[in-house]
This record gives structure tokens, sequence and C-alpha cells, in this order.
């Protein structure tokens, strides 16, 4: 009997605002190691977290918790400066995702300026895989974007899907945008996966407008997407049934028939 084996793509949970309501109130709780553990429980594959320069919630002792004591892969979001790139090398996480990072912003907007930054984004993208580190880089779902990602050696992009889920989110007037949204994000893996790279996503995500990017394919009718990383939505939903089971019902929105 020949048996077909099904590619499941990754959730990676961003557990970054499990980390926001802790500093609000500067207390010891909610736990990141257990919030990562239910998360784990539910069926993440990955925890994800965003260091950021200002510490607005992530911490440097969540990520190195996080690297001892966590059994899932981790991924590193930071910005491409030296700093940040001493401590990836230090606490080794399984993946660094480059963002870009603006102090005033809510959330990360938009992606890298990939052309603009190349000789930097150059020198962390070496220092890193130097040092074992797989490297993904923040991206628009752009070919030329894709295209200089692969000349600086990027194991994947993350395609920013914000402009996508916004259409998804805004009503009737967004609708109309959705289908050119979802075309670039098809367009741009298509071409890294050509380039030999990953093609990851991320930004926006809920539990319904996640559907139309997992169902994404290539010519031999195999998902596009291999990586997802969410966090907002999970961790809103964890808010009212619980970590383990908004990550569960995460991983049945990605993987429904
Ligand atoms: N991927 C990247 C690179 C991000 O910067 C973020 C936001 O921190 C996410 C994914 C998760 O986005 P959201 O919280 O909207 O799911």
């Amino acid at each position: 009997m020949t048996q077909t084996s099904i590619v499941l793509p990754r959730l990676g949970v961003n557990l970054d605002h499990i980390a926001t309501l802790r500093q609000l109130r500067g207390t010891q709780y909610p736990s990141i190691l257990e919030a990562a553990q239910l998360a784990q429980a539910g069926g993440a594959g990955q925890i994800t977290v965003h260091l950021r320069e200002d510490r607005r919630h992530i911490q440097d002792n969540d990520v190195k918790l996080l690297r001892s004591h966590l059994e899932l892969l981790l991924n590193l979001e930071i910005a491409a400066t030296p700093e940040m790139t001493r401590f990836a090398s230090k606490v080794n996480p399984d993946w660094v995702c480059l963002v870009p990072e603006k102090r005033m912003e809510v959330t990360t907007e938009g992606g890298l300026d990939v052309k603009s930054n190349f000789k930097r984004l150059s020198l962390v993208v070496k220092a890193l895989k130097a040092n074992g580190i797989q490297v993904s880089l923040f991206i628009e779902p752009m070919i030329q974007s894709v295209r200089l990602s692969a000349e600086l050696g990027a194991d994947a992009v993350e395609l920013h899907t914000g402009s996508y889920c916004l259409a998804t989110q805004t009503g009737p007037k967004g609708t109309k945008r959705i289908e050119p949204a979802l075309k670039k994000i098809r367009v741009a893996a298509l071409e890294a996966r050509k380039l030999g790279m990953g093609a990851h996503a991320g930004h926006g995500f809920d539990y319904l407008n996640v559907r139309a990017v997992a169902e994404l394919e290539d010519e031999m009718a195999k998902p596009l997407i291999a990586e997802y990383n969410i966090g907002h939505a999970i961790v809103c939903r964890a808010a009212l049934v619980g970590m383990e089971r908004a990550v569960r019902e995460m991983v049945s929105a990605l993987i429904a028939p």
C-alpha cells in the first residue's frame, strides 16, 4: 500500500503580547514559558518572539529562558543592528527573522527595504549564518525583494501579509483588494521557492483570513507557505478560551480541508 505524506505548515506562535500583558503592570506573570508550553500542547511548531530595541514587551531574559527550556523551534525577530546581532549570536535561536523597526510604531509596519539596506543586511545575515542560525527576511510580497533576499543568502522570506489581512478586515471597501493581495503573496512565494528559499507568512492573520493563504498552491497542488507566524489573534483568543485551545483552533484553521 502506498502512503502519501501530507506536509503540514508550521505554526509559529508569537508570544509578544503575553509579555505586553506582563509589562503593563510590571508583574512576574503571565509566564512566557508556560504560554509556550501550552502553545506546544495545542500544536505549535515554533515559538516566535520579537525583541524590540525599546524592550516594550519581550525582554532579553525571556529569550534566554525560552532558549534553555523550550523543546520547540525558537524564532527570534530582531532589527538588523549590531547590538541585536550580537545578542542573537549569543542566544543562538533556530531562526532569526530580520524585521524593520521604528520606535513609534504600534507593530511592525511594512517589510524590510532590502535594496536600500543591502550592505547592512548582508553583514548581519553573514554573521548570523556563521553562527549556524537560519535567517529569514520579513519583506513585502514583491519580486524584487524576494530576489534581493536570495542574493543575501537568506534561508527564507517571511512575506508581510498585512495588506491582504487589512483588506479582509475592512468590510466591503476592502473586498476588491483581497484577490490582488493574495496574488502578490502567491507570486512572491513561488519566486522564493524557485530561488531555493522557504516561503513563510505573517502579520495580521485571524482565524478566518488565514484560510485563503493556506489554500495557495503551486503547480503540483502543494501548499506554498511552509510557516505562519501569528500572534495577536491567538493571544486575544487565548484570553477567552486558554492558550492551548486558541492554538489548536489556529492549527485547524490552517489545515482545514
Ligand atoms: N511576523 C512578524 C515578522 C511580525 O513582526 C509580527 C508582529 O510582531 C508577526 C509575524 C505577528 O503578527 P500578528 O501579531 O499580527 O499576528
